[in-house]
């Protein structure tokens, strides 16, 4: 069993909580990607839900969990998705939601946010500043501050995507997982080294945003200076200690791909499999591009985790 900060009998038990539109994903195998990628490909789709990310399967945990406790209000820091995600559960459940965000962040993810009725209010810098300026919010209000990926409602959330992927065959070899703050990749990772030990579980990060990645080779915190990635999913300086702990323990492996494949990764999804995903979902196939040899023949699961993309910048990155 897996040291870390997660509990597979709360992961089974966050399904029963979360809406089970955001459950029981479809998984399956695209043979033109595939045959393009020189492996078995198959897609876990996340997309395809109200908020087009896995984001809710944590946020709809961390809300019933603050409406139990009598809270009423919560503020995130937010690249845009979890920010949406905490929206869309909060509204459900009556809860006031605030969400910051950088200015820059894409313009469909604010628009979002502010149609499901939370307050919005963004900052000059990137999602450290707003993780900043959440937390003072928080204080200042007396809330909850909800921390993506530090708060463990957000991995288990996540996590329930690796319970899906374990009880689906047939086997498959390798699952890749986009990481940012890590929610996603220790929860999955938590999930399949407890039951199925034998896949490989590899983190897959920008070039451009290397913080986590670097973190993980090192076995210690690594900070960066700075940004530079269209993958504004998975855009952090500041990895959290005690996630980092968790991915050293239930992760094989952790990579970091360019922006060119990303914009490859997104144009062969959707010339071979119809999807428009935004730039951190396409991570999973950037790491096959980058490495065909080390997939080749392999079954491979690449898990399609956003569609929240400004369509101008989709087409410039998708024009061939
Ligand atoms: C589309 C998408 N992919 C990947 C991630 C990274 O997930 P995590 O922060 O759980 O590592 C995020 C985070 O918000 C995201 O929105």
């Amino acid at each position: 069993m897996p040291q870390t900060r997660l509990d597979l009998d709360r992961i089974h038990a966050a399904r029963r909580v979360v809406d089970p539109m955001f459950l029981d994903t479809p998984l399956y195998p695209c043979d033109a990607l595939g045959r393009q990628l020189g492996c078995t490909v198959s897609v876990k789709l996340e997309t395809a839900n109200p908020v087009r990310s896995f984001k809710a399967r944590g946020t709809e945990l961390v809300t019933s969990l603050l409406v139990e406790q009598g809270r009423t209000a919560v503020v995130c820091a937010s690249a845009g998705n979890l920010g949406q995600a905490l929206s869309w559960s909060g509204l459900r459940r009556g809860l006031d939601v605030a969400v910051v965000a950088s200015k820059r962040a894409p313009a469909t993810k604010l628009d979002r946010i502010r149609a499901l009725g939370a307050e919005l209010e963004l900052v000059d810098g990137d999602i450290e500043v707003a993780r900043a300026r959440a937390a003072d919010i928080a204080r200042q209000r007396g809330i909850r501050l909800l921390e993506d990926s530090l708060d463990v409602e957000t991995c288990e959330g996540a996590a329930t995507i690796g319970l899906e992927l374990a009880g689906a065959g047939p086997a498959f070899d390798a699952v890749l997982v986009a990481l940012g703050g890590g929610a996603m990749a220790s929860g999955v990772g938590h999930v399949l080294k407890t039951v199925a030990p034998g896949v490989e579980v590899i983190c897959v990060q920008p070039a451009g945003a290397p913080a986590m990645t670097r973190s993980w080779h090192e076995r210690r915190v690594v900070t960066t200076d700075s940004l530079d990635t269209i993958a504004d999913g998975v855009a952090g300086r500041f990895p959290i200690p005690e996630v980092l702990d968790d991915l050293l323990a239930v992760t094989d492996d952790a990579v970091l791909v360019r922006e060119s494949s990303i914009i490859e990764g997104m144009r062969l999804l959707l010339e071979h499999t119809g999807l428009v995903v935004e730039p951190s979902a396409a991570l999973g196939v950037a790491a096959v591009l980058e490495d065909r040899e080390r997939f080749a023949g392999r079954h491979v699961v690449t898990i399609v985790c956003g569609g929240n993309v400004d369509l101008d910048a989709y087409h410039r990155w998708v024009r061939p």
